[in-house]
């Protein structure tokens, strides 16, 4: 006995001489001791409050011990820039920032890193449900709740009920409590109404856009407060500073050789043309087409294609001296190459008196923004860009007259892959109701800028709405008899047969896989290609899937406390906080689609074999997964900011057969393929020949000195009071955000809960070296001091407050941004925020957007699924049929499929998009072997964990596009 103790403590003996020696001689070791000595003080002090005020939020900065125990000195060292500090934790990065540790597990420091950003992010959701919600309907009740329900548990708004001039408005109850039944429910229906079965009208075509800011923030250039007045001292107008002026010094590409460019109308040869633009090397183009193909299903300022009938100047008239404005002289013009002749239409406004004001807390709000706009499309996910949003819109749908459960798809002469025997869209047919300069163009219901991209996404979605058709009609034939899943809410307790389900049924269950296939791909695929890092790898499968990946008691566990316990207390943080966390864990889609008896003694009352009691005559179990955090969903004026991408878009879009994928055969201008034009083009080189063009290619950078030169110059023939008939689309972004009343950039993030700039130098990478004064470096200096030419600076009087919504060190935030009283500062203030958020460049590791942006998506990403009925609880057999269910979790009807390897460290399902490329273009099935996101260039390696590099996967040698940058 007493030898086994001798050789105990010799063991521990040399354990700790070891260590010893180790800590004595290993900094990396040393560091790991401070590091867990951080994690223990974070331990000690316990998790972070939730602020109870918007001024003090945090801001995405974290104290300093959690940030040594999750990413070392290195956070440390990037404390003081106004970045959030998570991009620079452990593991958050490519390989070079997973790092050695002491601990393992969930202790070991890249975990550390990766579940201290995951944890940032939930604070910064958490925050941004409690501060970020303003709804121009609901504002009273939000502030003031109703028959004691604190505003944030509010689940039911009158704003929200259908007019009596709604056709289903006695349908759903009239003058009465209203309440979506029978036919009203079973399917996503055309305007959006009924997504929300006790709110019919939320999120319907026509309802007002939302904020994200407080109403009082909107529209800064009417100068309507005084800190307002104080913050821009009337510096700012429609026209000020010059958007076009802006276009053309802070947008423009630059061009190596701009006579094979031609302002982005050169085609032909590779050797003839060529457009020079910032690449983003983890990004094709087809992801670039993706987000106009999500945009035209969430939102549209247009109204049919159409805005104001009033014409309006567009800039290119002044510039600015030092503090003084003034005429751009001829010369000016000519140089910068903008047009005082360009004219566009007036954007629509919905209301523009000024709004009725309330009393709360003895404070005064607005009852609403000080203008109005409305989203003209419906703002659920719900494939509207296809099926439609309106009786109008549907009737540019084809249906197949020989089974209108299917899209009509039309044979092409010449077509003859596997693909194309699936068919292509058919034309529009000339009475169709449309624009004139829709004509030509495939006949879909969002048929507005119609671009090459939007022509490939549509036919690939018509094909896989009929595959699935055409899936269920073959198991329907096998099984004539079989239980379809299908209930009508009218009949619930009549089983559908699988011969017994209409056209009609079949049509409509299929648009809602294909919505949920949509949102799947977006949530999991893209954005964890947009954000090609671990954190928002898992941040966003734990959206989609949840934090448990199984379905097993624990998130069974999960989903029953979300949605039965948080989500049915009236306590404000339980509706907010605690439903958010406990969503997390389960994952929102299909929270609260199944309902599991209770029979103790099972954890948390659940047991594994319970009966899953879920039934659609209860319109608790049919709606009650759904949580609108207290403010009627629709997306805010704010989140149409963040997607004025035009930048993605580059100007040649360089054209592939897939005989010879390595090839380049011609250079395509994007200008080519507008309107009817994509149509024509996507017919003349077939269907998988532009997906692999547009696979391969790397889409453009979100940056400055980046937007295309087509679209600078773009052609506008329908504007009548047009001296040019030409626009410039990136100088008329700037103007749509003014027209409605988006903060500038620096006002935009505190309103967000980010740090305030004190200076355009704030810019500037911080962890880019002076001292090295590389070619990145001088550009991005470049960039500043246009933005200081543009917007100038001012002598700063501190002693005016220039926002309520954060302090900088405990004191008000002043003109002077803390800079001492009377210096010059600049006018960081004035930014537009697409400047702001085009010039960050200081960005998480695999970041395409900024973390302005992000930042915003982060909230309404998640909105978008948490108040969608059909992809909560009524994700269901139901609706969807068992089949439908089946095709969604399992990415098609042959089971879920594995990628070879571990990517990233990740075993990982084949892509739902994957999945679908196949399905619908069998004759990529080479091309794809090796793509494991199919938003990834295709011919690029992609290496060890998250690497960004540019160089050839096996096979792809070969390709030019590894040759030229
Ligand atoms: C061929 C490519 C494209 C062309 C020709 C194009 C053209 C246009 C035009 C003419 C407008 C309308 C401006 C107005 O009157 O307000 C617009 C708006 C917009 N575009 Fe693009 N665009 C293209 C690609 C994209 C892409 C890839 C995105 C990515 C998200 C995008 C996002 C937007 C957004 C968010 C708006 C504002 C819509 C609204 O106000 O509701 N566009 N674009």
């Amino acid at each position: 006995m007493r030898r086994w103790i001798a050789r105990l403590l010799v063991v521990v003996a040399c354990i700790v001489a070891v260590f010893g020696v180790a800590y004595a001689i290993s900094p990396n070791f040393r560091a790991d001791v401070a590091a867990i000595r951080g994690c223990e003080e974070l331990i000690g002090n316990g998790p972070r409050q939730i602020a109870d005020q918007r001024k003090d939020r945090f801001l995405g900065k974290v104290r300093d011990y959690t940030a040594r125990c999750r990413g070392g000195e290195r956070v440390i060292a990037q404390r003081e820039t106004p970045w959030v500090d998570w991009s620079n934790y452990w593991g958050a990065g490519d390989a070079s920032t997973r790092s050695w540790s002491l601990l393992l597990g969930h202790l070991s420091r890249n975990n550390r890193g990766i579940d201290g950003a995951l944890t940032d992010l939930e604070y910064q959701r958490v925050e941004m449900i409690k501060f970020n919600l303003f709804d121009n309907y609901t504002i009273q009740d939000y502030v003031n709740g109703r028959d004691g329900v604190p505003g944030r548990s509010l689940k039911v708004w009158a704003a929200m009920r259908l007019p009596p001039t709604d056709p289903h408005y006695k349908e759903v109850g009239g003058a009465g409590p209203q309440l979506c039944t029978g036919d009203l429910i079973r399917y996503r229906t055309l305007s959006g109404i009924c997504n929300d079965i006790k709110n019919p009208l939320m999120g319907s075509t026509g309802t007002l856009f939302a904020r994200n800011v407080q109403f009082e923030e909107t529209f800064p250039q009417d100068s309507a407060t005084q800190l307002i007045r104080n913050r821009h001292d009337g510096r700012i107008s429609l026209l000020r500073p010059d958007p076009q002026v802006i276009s053309r010094e802070l947008f423009t590409r630059e061009q190596s050789a701009p006579a094979k460019c031609k302002e982005g109308t050169a085609g032909g040869s590779p050797a003839d043309a060529h457009c020079d633009y910032v690449k983003a090397p983890f990004f094709n183009v087809i992801a670039a087409y993706w987000i106009q193909f999500m945009t035209h299903d969430w939102f549209t300022h247009l109204d049919e294609g159409q805005n104001d009938k009033a014409i309006m100047e567009v800039g290119c008239k002044t510039t600015r001296d030092g503090s003084q404005e003034r005429p751009l002289t001829p010369e000016e013009i000519k140089s910068l190459g903008c047009r005082p002749g360009d004219r566009m239409d007036v954007g629509l406004m919905a209301d523009t008196a000024p709004p009725p004001t309330f009393q709360a807390g003895g404070q005064t709000y607005l009852t609403r923004a000080r203008k109005t706009t409305r989203n003209n499309n419906t703002a659920w996910w719900d494939a509207s860009q296809i099926y439609g949003f309106s009786d109008r819109s549907y009737h540019r749908v084809k249906r197949d007259p020989s089974d209108s459960a299917r899209l009509l798809l039309v044979q092409l002469p010449g077509h003859t892959t596997e693909g194309d025997k699936q068919g292509y869209l058919p034309t529009f047919a000339p009475n169709d109701p449309i624009n004139a300069q829709w004509t030509g163009q495939e006949a879909v219901a969002f048929p507005d800028n119609w671009s090459i991209g939007l022509s490939f996404l549509h036919n690939v979605f018509a094909r896989e709405h009929n595959s699935f058709v055409d899936e269920f009609r073959r198991r329907a034939k096998a099984n004539p008899d079989g239980d379809s899943g299908l209930r009508d809410p009218a009949h619930p307790d009549q089983i559908i047969k699988n011969k017994d389900v209409t056209p009609e049924e079949l049509y409509q269950a299929a648009r809602l896989v294909v919505a949920a296939e949509i949102a799947k791909i977006h949530t999991t695929e893209w954005t964890t290609q947009l954000l090609y890092d671990e954190v928002l790898y898992n941040g966003m499968n734990a959206n989609w899937f949840g934090l448990i990946r199984d379905d097993n008691l624990v998130s069974r566990a999960l989903d029953k406390v979300a949605v039965d316990v948080k989500g049915r207390s009236i306590r404000e943080a339980d509706q907010t906080l605690w439903y958010s966390v406990f969503a997390s864990g389960a994952g929102i889609f299909g929270l609260g689609s199944h309902k599991y008896a209770s029979r103790p003694p099972g954890f948390l009352g659940l047991d594994r074999n319970a009966k899953d009691v879920w039934d659609i005559r209860n319109p608790d179990h049919v709606n009650g997964g759904v949580n609108h955090f207290g403010s009627p969903f629709n997306f805010p004026e704010e989140f149409i900011t963040v997607y004025r991408l035009h930048p993605l878009m580059p100007d040649l879009l360089e054209f592939r057969d897939v005989k010879s994928p390595n090839t380049v055969q011609r250079d395509v201008p994007v200008v080519s393929t507008f309107r009817g034009m994509a149509t024509q083009a996507e017919h003349d080189g077939g269907l998988s020949n532009w997906a692999l063009t547009m696979g391969r290619q790397r889409l453009g950078a979100l940056t400055l000195g980046n937007h295309p030169q087509f679209l600078q110059n773009l052609p506008m023939p329908r504007i009548t009071g047009s001296a040019t008939k030409q626009i410039d689309i990136p100088a008329l972004d700037i103007i749509r955000d003014r027209e409605h009343g988006v903060p500038r950039f620096n006002e935009f993030r505190r309103q967000y809960g980010l740090k305030t700039l004190t200076s355009f130098d704030d810019f500037i990478d911080h962890k880019l070296d002076p001292k090295t004064d590389s070619t990145e470096l001088q550009r991005e200096r470049r960039y500043v001091k246009k933005m200081r030419d543009i917007y100038g600076t001012h002598v700063c009087d501190d002693s005016k407050v220039i926002t309520a919504a954060q302090e900088l060190d405990g004191k008000p935030i002043t003109d002077c941004l803390g800079h001492p009283n009377g210096s010059t500062v600049d006018n960081v203030e004035d930014l537009d925020t697409v400047v702001g958020w085009l010039a960050e460049s200081t960005r998480p590791h695999g970041f395409a957007i900024s973390e302005t942006q992000f930042t915003v998506f982060i909230i309404n990403a998640s909105r978008r699924l948490f108040s969608d009925r059909f992809f909560t609880s009524s994700f269901r057999p139901e609706f969807y049929t068992s089949l439908g269910v089946e095709w969604v979790t399992n990415n098609g009807p042959t089971g879920i499929m594995m990628e070879q390897g571990a990517p990233n460290g990740h075993k990982e399902v084949v892509s739902p998009f994957k999945r679908i490329l196949l399905r619908t273009m069998p004759e990529l099935k080479d091309e794809l072997s090796g793509v494991v996101n199919a938003f990834d260039p295709w011919a690029r390696d992609r290496g060890a964990y998250y690497s960004l590099e540019w160089k050839p996967r096996k096979g792809a040698e070969a390709d030019p596009a590894f040759r030229k940058q």
